[in-house]
């Protein structure tokens, strides 16, 4: 029998549930794509009739939406009829890291998997195939199969009236490459034991996707391998940050190291860019997951292993705030200093776990004025992640008031007039082609530029009479 799909809903209207219909629309035009979400503000964003207006901003993303949005594409926050007109659904939701309750610091939280499995098992009609895009635990396949086949609304008796596959397929994109990476993906993963289905969901990557960049495994090794993925992306990063300290101190230079080591095939060239660490929703909340697991299956010394992934990234983004202060003579109180960059990495407008904001945190508690400035991020962002200027802070419950003030510059040069220092906190392209003559006529002097990204040219800075730090410089 061959089952072809017509009809796609996605729960979750988020980074991977836009993006990834999206491009499933464009490649596919004879299946009709429904992404549902709770939040009703996202939807309308994402049916704006300006484009710029798009919740999420990854390039290329608003011509893909321009041509395929009412055609095949559709957004829309009714989640029960679009479910129950589907062939295939897609779970696209958040998965967090619990706050509270058993796990808490370390499990992902599935309340939104579980509410999701509970909506496709009430609506959903005749076979249904359910695809786990979200990053998953190992073993969540089971958890919603079962609450799939045994919730009441499909079982009378003992007898079942809809069926239902469980595949794992999860999402290896990155932000700010989001199109291209689904694109052009090095690989799609495909876990199931239930071929048909499999077949099915590989049907549609065939639409674009060569067939052998397509791997199959089971379903533990799927979701499994999502974890892992992130966890060696991280352990490079961390890897990286770790030894720009030591540049630091002995007089190399991380860039020429990076080099050095990523021209040896084995090692490779890819991720290998020091910086404040690693930001983004989701490297910390798979490892600490991943360590959750290992800790569970009483593989201590493997969940010690990765945490220190973590640890190491903490201490990176610590001592960039630590040093600054150190540099410009132990005080910032009062003095202006410009932060360049606010989203995680560049690119998108995504600020969830991005390094500046705990250095911006740290930054205010001493008392210094922070001119933020990032070409996609906005002011709301901001004040959701660091408050209103003048207001507490409140750092790890000890009810310390922040003195320092905050405000939202529109330029790279509203951002640095009068300033002591700059940081480059992310790595956009703007702020590689910054006018640095100009600025230099701008800053307080002895003023300091703070490079996290190693993204500028040093000696022609210091050429013009500004001190420079660059993450993994040594002197
Ligand atoms: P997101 O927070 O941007 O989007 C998730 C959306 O799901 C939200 O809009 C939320 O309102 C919606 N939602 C939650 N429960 C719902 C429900 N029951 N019904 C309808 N809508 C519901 O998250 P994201 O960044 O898109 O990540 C989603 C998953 O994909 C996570 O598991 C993440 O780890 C994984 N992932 C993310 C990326 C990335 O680059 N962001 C890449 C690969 C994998
Ligand atoms: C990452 C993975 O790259 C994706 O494959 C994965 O699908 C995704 O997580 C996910 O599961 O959410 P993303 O977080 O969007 O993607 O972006 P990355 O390019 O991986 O960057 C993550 C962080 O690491 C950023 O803060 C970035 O600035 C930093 N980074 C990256 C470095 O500091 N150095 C590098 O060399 C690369």
């Amino acid at each position: 029998m061959k089952l072809e799909v017509k009809n796609i809903c996605c729960i979750g209207a988020g980074y991977v549930g836009g993006p990834t219909m999206a491009v499933i629309a464009d490649k596919c035009p004879h299946i009709q794509i429904n992404v549902v979400d709770l939040n009703e503000q996202r939807i309308a964003l994402w049916n704006s009739s300006d484009l710029s207006k798009l919740p999420i901003y990854e390039p290329g993303l608003d011509e893909i939406i321009e041509r395929c949005r009412g055609r095949n594409l559709h957004f829309s926050s009714d989640i029960e009829k679009n479910i129950a007109k589907s062939d295939m659904v897609f779970i696209s939701v958040n998965t967090p890291t619990k706050t509270k309750g058993v796990g808490a610091g370390k499990a992902s939280d599935l309340k939104w998997i579980d509410a999701c499995a509970r909506q496709i098992a009430k609506f959903a009609n005749g076979k249904t195939i359910v695809v786990e895009k979200s990053t998953l635990p190992v073993k969540t396949a089971q958890t919603v199969k079962k609450i799939l086949d045994e919730s009441e609304d499909n079982t009378k008796g003992n007898k079942k009236f809809k069926q239902f596959s469980v595949l794992s397929n999860p999402e290896f994109l990155a932000e700010g490459n989001a199109v291209d990476d689904l694109v052009n993906p090095d690989r799609v993963l495909i876990g199931g034991n239930d071929s048909e289905s499999i077949n099915i969901l590989e049907n549609i990557y065939l639409s674009w996707i060569d067939k052998s960049k397509i791997i199959k495994t089971n379903l533990w090794s799927s979701e499994l391998s999502k974890l892992v993925a992130n966890a060696f992306l991280a352990q490079r990063i961390s890897s990286i940050n770790s030894i720009s300290a030591l540049c630091e101190a002995t007089g190399a230079d991380i860039n020429d190291v990076a080099l050095a080591i990523g021209t040896d095939k084995r090692i490779g060239k890819y991720f290998l860019n020091p910086g404040p660490g690693f930001g983004g929703s989701c490297f910390k909340k798979d490892i600490l997951n991943l360590t959750y697991i290992c800790d569970y299956y009483g593989l201590k010394e493997v969940s010690a292993y990765w945490q220190k992934v973590i640890d190491i990234n903490n201490w990176q983004n610590k001592r960039i705030s630590e040093m600054v202060v150190e540099k410009l003579f132990g005080t910032i109180t009062s003095k202006k200093i410009a932060i360049l960059g606010f989203s995680f990495k560049s690119n998108t407008n995504d600020i969830r776990e991005s390094p500046a904001i705990n250095i911006c945190k740290e930054l205010m508690i001493e008392g210094c004025d922070l001119h933020i400035y990032d070409p996609k991020v906005n002011f709301e962002q901001i004040v959701s992640v660091i408050g209103e200027s003048k207001s507490d802070l409140n750092k790890d419950n000890s009810h310390i008031i922040n003195e320092g003030t905050w405000t939202f510059a529109k330029t790279v040069y509203s951002a640095a007039d009068g300033a002591d220092a700059i940081i480059i906190t992310t790595e956009w392209s703007e702020f590689i082609n910054i006018d640095w003559k100009m600025l230099s006529s701008l800053l307080r002097r002895p003023s300091w530029v703070f490079d996290t990204r190693s993204i500028v040219d040093t000696e022609y800075i210091e050429s013009l009479g500004i001190n420079v730090w660059r993450v993994g410089l040594g002197n």
